[in-house]
């Protein structure tokens, strides 16, 4: 399985600008049933360091940038997030970690499911022994 899945939004710009849309089960794959959003990080903080059991995530970096690690246990890479027309998908059983916010950085995440503490893994070498 690819570590690395994009969803490339259609972009409608005119004279007065760009505008995008998000519309479950169009061009996310799944029902949204949370949207949150990450900004004001400071430099040099590092956020994320989980993986989740089970729920499916796209994370777009609507303003400025930031650089999200994903490891499915087997492989690590990495990718900026500096386009608001493009979406990550982030499913189950992989840890990521997001570095290198830029200041003005805001990235909007839909996820399938509401937040729940119990879903979450957050320490690295038990996501590994989960794998197996
Ligand atoms: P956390 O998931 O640790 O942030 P990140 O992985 O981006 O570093 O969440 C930070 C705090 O916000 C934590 O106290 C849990 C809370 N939170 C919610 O209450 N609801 C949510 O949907 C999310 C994502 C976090």
């Amino acid at each position: 399985m690819t570590l690395f899945r994009w969803i490339d939004f259609a972009v409608r710009g005119d004279e007065r600008g760009f505008l995008v849309v998000i519309e479950e089960g169009k061009n996310i794959p799944f029902e949204i049933k949370r949207v949150y959003y990450i900004f004001g990080t400071e430099e040099g903080v590092a956020r994320g360091f989980h993986a989740h059991k089970s729920l499916q995530q796209v994370a777009v970096c609507v303003r400025g940038k930031c650089r999200m690690i994903l490891d499915n246990g087997r492989v690590r890479g990495e990718a900026w997030l500096d386009s608001p027309s493009k979406g990550l998908l982030v499913g189950d059983m992989v840890w990521r970690e997001m570095h290198d916010f830029s200041p003005d950085c805001v990235l909007i995440v839909f996820a399938n499911e509401y937040y729940d503490e119990g879903d979450y893994i957050r320490d690295y070498q038990n996501f590994l022994e989960l794998l197996l």
